[in-house]
């Protein structure tokens, strides 16, 4: 073991940005480090949070407002907390999260118009903790990613091009927010991707000979 406790890491990022690869990828790494890992997605992963997320997605609620919006994430992101996160952290698991507040920050507060420090507000209000140890944005322009989603869109998916141009400036613009926070380019290979968030990670953690 390199450190005594485990630490709450985030990849975070644009629709199509490759994070669940990234993530899964990231927690095997670890994993091969010696220590006891976890992942888990946001909004989800919980029952409450798997039925927050049904709503949220579900592409005939088209009244929902930005503000519910941050709510809802909100809520399904307390209740991840308190059944996991905390939990996992407290045995000194790694946690290894497909996205976080950073999201929230990014589409509703800084694309959805609600503004980034009422979206921080919330949070204060609604989580245990608000930062992780370490965030990665996983960053990718709007035409490769909507290239990549070859499929049926979900509701946030469906927003538009000026909408997830927005998302990706909000995502660029969260090393202002949030503590040790990377971006990194996502348009390169999968290896590629995971080797640079390999590296950051080492950086931060001061891994060294790993
Ligand atoms: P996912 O499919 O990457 O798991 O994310 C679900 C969708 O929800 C995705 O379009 C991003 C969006 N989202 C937000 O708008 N705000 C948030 O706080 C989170 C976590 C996700």
């Amino acid at each position: 073991m390199i450190n005594k406790t485990g630490q709450f890491i985030v990849l975070d990022g644009p629709d199509g940005c490759g994070k669940s690869t990234q993530t899964r990828l990231l927690a095997e790494w670890i994993t091969g480090q010696g220590w006891e890992v976890v992942s888990y997605r946001d909004p989800g992963t919980t029952a409450i949070g798997e039925k927050i997320r049904e709503i949220l997605l579900d592409p005939s609620h088209t009244a929902m407002t930005d503000t519910v919006e941050v709510l809802l994430y909100m809520a399904a992101r307390a209740q991840l907390w308190a059944e996991h996160i905390g939990p996992d952290l407290e045995h000194g698991r790694f946690v290894v999260m497909d996205r976080w507040l950073s999201s929230t920050c990014a589409y509703q507060g800084y694309a959805g118009g609600v503004g980034v420090q009422k979206v921080l507000a919330v949070a204060e209000a609604a989580l245990e903790r608000v930062w992780p140890d370490v965030t990665i944005i996983l960053d990718v322009d709007v035409e490769t990613a909507r290239q990549r989603m070859n499929r049926d869109l979900d509701r946030m998916e469906q927003k538009g091009a000026d909408y997830h141009t927005r998302v990706r400036e909000g995502f660029l613009a969260m090393q202002k927010h949030c503590p040790n926070a990377a971006v990194i380019d996502a348009r390169a290979s999968v290896e590629r991707v995971h080797q640079g968030v390999c590296e950051y990670l080492k950086a931060v953690l001061g891994w060294q000979n790993v």
